[in-house]
């Protein structure tokens, strides 16, 4: 009898609640192109003709037909020298990777820094990945609860830290899915405090926010900013993500990913985006502003117990008990509309996660809200 590996066995087949576009477009007989996607945090306020126009200029100059050429480090250079710019530091391309999103990365963290059942924590609610990159790799996951109001528990986590022996330490900031950007100081004193644990600092929803930390990649040892470039950039069907850290850490990653892990879209589209940030800049202002309008408007609906503020392009909401959130999230669904159930994570009871979308879309979700909550 073939098995996989013991790693393997223990793990289910993950479920998720939600159905697919196609799914639904097929369930309900909805016209694909009808569906309204707001569960998975994309931005659509970037053309879609002028994303595809960058994708035929690459096109042109690549012969597709070849592997990737990654050897340029063209686009490692394009992250450090745009970061450069913000931060006034001398990053290179030494100090970054890319990743096929920064999903890869995470599993290449835990790759990297994990022996069998040694241990990584984060903080929960969060990002589902981590727990799941820590278990494929072997390792074990430990987990610290998020205060009711969603701030960092930094005693408990430093507690951990040492009684844990942790090998890896995951925060994301801003926080999915509770949408808040925690205190600098407090993740700069963990990222202190835990000099044996590598410190992973999720920013993949940080330029919808106030402040990034990556400029502290060269004052620590054990620091990794990742970002995506799914979010504020567009392309999440691409599959492009990277970290930022210092040279010895890079340096493991380049032993251990495969070499053709980016393909020649994905890669050369980020030189190419990252000159156009201005664009990606006034995206960024225009999501902003209907996070604003969407959060108010929220706040108005009867069966909403609460929005909660958000500084990342998603709102998180809690439902009266009148409402069973994955019932609202069926009857959603049933109109064309994907939002995201996070009522089963803890802390989160009765909670959906709708993404910042357009006016427009924002507004069909905000009718069919008020319908189904009448
Ligand atoms: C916090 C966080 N990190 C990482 C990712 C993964 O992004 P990518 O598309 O770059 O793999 C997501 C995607 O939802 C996310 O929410």
């Amino acid at each position: 009898m073939i098995e996989p590996s013991k790693t393997i066995r223990s793990l289910s087949l993950s479920k998720f609640s939600e159905l697919s576009p196609y799914e639904i477009s097929k369930k309900y007989n909805i016209p694909r192109e009808k569906i309204i996607k707001l569960d998975t945090n994309e931005n659509f306020f970037l053309e879609r003709g002028w994303i595809n126009n960058l994708i035929y200029e690459i096109l042109e100059e690549f012969d597709i037909r070849a592997y990737p050429d990654l050897s340029s480090r063209l686009a490692e250079k394009s992250i450090a020298d745009f970061w450069n710019q913000k931060i006034e530091k001398n990053l290179n391309e030494e100090n970054v990777i890319i990743g096929n999103g920064s999903d890869e990365l995470i599993n290449l963290t835990c790759r990297i820094f994990l022996d069998q059942d040694e241990k990584s924590l984060t903080s929960e609610p969060t990002f589902g990945m981590f727990k799941f990159y820590t278990s494929i790799n072997g390792g074990k996951f430990v987990s610290v609860l998020l205060n009711n109001d969603f701030t960092l528990n930094v005693n408990k986590i430093l507690e951990k830290v040492k009684s844990e022996k942790l090998k890896l330490l995951f925060i994301t900031s801003p926080n999915n899915p509770t949408g808040n950007q925690f205190p600098k100081q407090e993740i700069e004193n963990i990222i202190q405090e835990s000099e044996n644990c590598v410190v992973v600092l999720d920013e993949a929803y940080a330029d919808f926010a106030d402040y990034s930390l990556m400029h502290l990649v060269t004052e620590f040892d054990n620091l990794i900013v990742t970002r995506s470039f799914s979010k504020v950039f567009g392309m999440a069907g691409l599959r492009v993500g990277y970290l930022v850290t210092n040279e010895k850490i890079s340096d493991y990653f380049l032993r251990v990913k495969s070499p053709y892990n980016v393909n020649f879209i994905g890669y050369f589209m980020i030189p190419k985006i990252l000159t156009n940030w201005n664009i990606i800049e006034e995206a960024i202002s225009k999501i902003k502003e209907e996070r604003e309008v969407l959060y108010n408007e929220l706040k108005k609906i009867n069966g909403i117990m609460k929005a909660y503020e958000s500084k990342a392009n998603f709102i998180l909401i809690k439902l009266t008990d009148e409402y069973n959130a994955l019932e609202v999230q069926e009857k959603l669904m049933s109109r064309g509309i994907i939002v995201r159930y996070r009522g089963a994570l803890p802390l989160l009871e009765n909670c959906l996660r709708i993404s910042v979308g357009t006016r427009d879309m924002n507004q069909q979700v905000l009718f069919n809200l008020k319908q189904i909550l009448a």
